[in-house]
């Protein structure tokens, strides 16, 4: 298995220490996502790079993060910003160098932040040489590495579309057959049924935990597989935004073959103590629990995304998603935002309340039971902003979609850092524009207001870090008929915490039906000095403890 003798030292001590071995450390951290591009740029490029995000590691350190997520910073074309890897085993020089992430690694760990990659499996970039490789003769070494069929006729080998338009199939001149990608044309898919790619992927995954990595965020994992015999997918009615008929991806999507693959990889992982994030959107409780296998075995956080999927901001369609996710009985995930979801205070803002909202969010999100994955910039009430002209757009799949789906460009910005013209992101040009809402949203400006997004969620954080019950507790739903205040317990032995939101843009009137001493420790809105107050205003939220009162822990 090649293990270091580190690493097997490590695994020998957790078997050791049992139950509160420090593999679990991932249960009580908090995630927080960085896109790179887009996070802080040292060179003046208008591309955020490593050296950037270590400039940056006391920001996360006091804002109370303890692992953070880069999206994929390996040597790339940038088709999909990143999203198209060339070589597994390098950093791309716009973000810097290998000296470079290993000096963020250590000084992430000098402030117990743990480095998380992502680890694109499904595909890689057609710049590839495995691909180059594999395109160049149909008897190549590589050939078998991806997914090449004969055509049937002058047709692609099934109906198969891609996720960022068009067909899933391109047509080869050179060896006159068609390759598969789930996703953009540059972008191929691995054959993960031939045993050499399975190895080589899992030699990248030990490769990184050896230079300190602390585990992956498992990219597409569920467009791995595909039905070897190509069968067409049942049509729904319709088109989608890229004009290609609707269908259901029952032959290449969610195949029963992908939990070999998250075994495979939970063995590579537990000797290094290393975290599996899943990129796995699911609206089902079952499904979301055959991620977690048998709680050991497979993935210890598949994201679920079930609070991000909610249309709209709804207590009992709330209430509902966060009752599925426990209803699975492994450990939750909490995600709101990402970098391919537009930005929560955006999604479920009216303009007039979005601050209001952000906070909302903020407190279901840090204080909801499970592991919360913060993304860049929500911490700040940061908003949506798409580009205005079809030839500004960057992503692919917005130029595709253009102009009903104008994606991700807009929950990608810059980081804002402060008021000035680029945010403190850059002193070159940005690649994306800084947005005019960095002005007032901002950390510069946001640290100074004792009222602004930021404040309120370094507050949260911090409560959370200090009440065993917001790490711990277990979960009790309150008022579950309330269609506006969505109000639960969170329950250890010694303490009860309890949250109730607001998301609705009325004043509701607080009504619990709790008996007992109450005192509220953090509240976006007034309180009173005792007990809890008759009614939250728009969008307020509060935290109280309940029972015996313990003191204010938070200025
Ligand atoms: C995942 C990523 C997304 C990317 C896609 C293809 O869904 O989150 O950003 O475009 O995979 O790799």
């Amino acid at each position: 298995m090649n293990r270091t003798p580190r690493a097997a030292l490590f695994a020998f001590l957790c078997l050791a220490l049992g139950a509160a071995s420090p593999v679990e450390w991932w249960r009580h951290a908090v995630f927080y996502e960085i896109y790179p591009r887009s996070f802080q740029d040292t060179k003046g490029d208008g591309v955020g790079d490593l050296n950037g995000i270590t400039a940056r590691l006391d920001y996360l350190r006091d804002l109370g993060v303890d692992a953070v997520w880069l999206t994929p910073i390996f040597p790339s074309p940038q088709v999909d910003f990143g999203y198209d890897v060339s070589d597994y085993r390098a950093i791309d020089p716009r973000f810097g160098t290998l000296a470079d992430f290993d000096r963020l690694v250590a000084e992430g760990r000098r402030r117990g932040i743990r480095v998380v990659l992502d680890l694109v499996l499904n595909h890689t970039s057609d710049q590839h040489p495995w691909f180059k490789d594999s395109r160049s003769s149909r008897s190549a070494a590589r050939r078998d590495w991806y997914v090449w069929r004969d055509g049937k006729g002058a047709a692609p080998p099934c109906n198969w579309v891609s996720l960022f338009g068009g067909p899933a199939w391109t047509l080869d001149r050179t060896t006159g057959q068609y390759y598969y990608h789930f996703f953009y044309g540059s972008q191929p898919d691995l054959n993960w049924r031939n045993p050499a790619v399975r190895d080589e992927m899992l030699d990248v995954t030990r490769w990184w935990y050896k230079r300190g990595v602390a585990g992956f965020r498992l990219d597409a994992l569920d467009t791995v597989f595909e039905d070897p015999d190509l069968k067409d997918n049942p049509l729904l009615p319709g088109r989608n935004a890229f004009g290609d008929p609707n269908m259901l991806n029952v032959h290449n999507y969610k195949l029963e073959e992908g939990r070999g693959l998250m075994r495979a990889l939970r063995r590579e992982a537990d000797p290094f103590g290393a975290v599996l994030i899943g990129e796995t959107y699911t609206d089902s409780t079952e499904e979301l629990r055959s991620y977690y296998g048998n709680g050991r075995d497979q993935l210890q956080m598949p994201t679920g995304h079930m609070l991000a999927m909610a249309e709209k901001l709804s207590a009992p369609d709330f209430r509902k998603r966060i009752a599925a996710t426990e209803a699975t009985g492994f450990w939750p995930v909490l995600v709101l935002g990402n970098h391919d979801l537009a930005r929560p205070a955006s999604r479920y803002g009216d303009k007039v309340h979005d601050d209001a909202i952000a906070k909302a969010l903020g407190t279901l999100l840090l204080t909801l039971r499970g592991t919360p994955i913060l993304y860049y910039g929500d911490e700040l009430g940061m908003i949506n902003t798409d580009p205005a002209r079809r030839e500004d757009v960057m992503d692919p799949m917005g130029r595709a979609g253009w102009p009903t789906a104008k994606r991700r460009d807009g929950e990608r910005t810059p980081m804002q850092w402060d008021a000035t013209a680029a945010a403190g992101f850059t002193t070159g040009r940005p690649w994306l524009p800084v947005p005019a809402s960095a002005r007032s949203h901002n950390v510069a400006t946001e640290r100074r207001d004792p009222g602004s997004v930021l404040n309120w969620h370094r507050a949260v954080l911090a409560l959370r870090r200090s009440r065993k019950a917001l790490q711990d507790g277990a979960y009790r739903p309150l008022a579950q008929d309330d269609p506006h205040v969505l109000a639960y317990l969170r329950v250890v032995d010694e303490e009860t915490i309890l949250v109730a939101v607001n998301l609705s843009d009325k004043e509701r009137r607080l009504d619990l039906g709790l008996s007992g001493s109450a005192q509220v420790l953090l509240a976006t809105g007034s309180v009173p000095a005792h007990g809890l107050p008759p009614a939250l205003g728009p969008y307020s939220a509060l935290v109280a403890t309940l029972g015996r009162p313990g003191p204010a822990l938070v200025d």
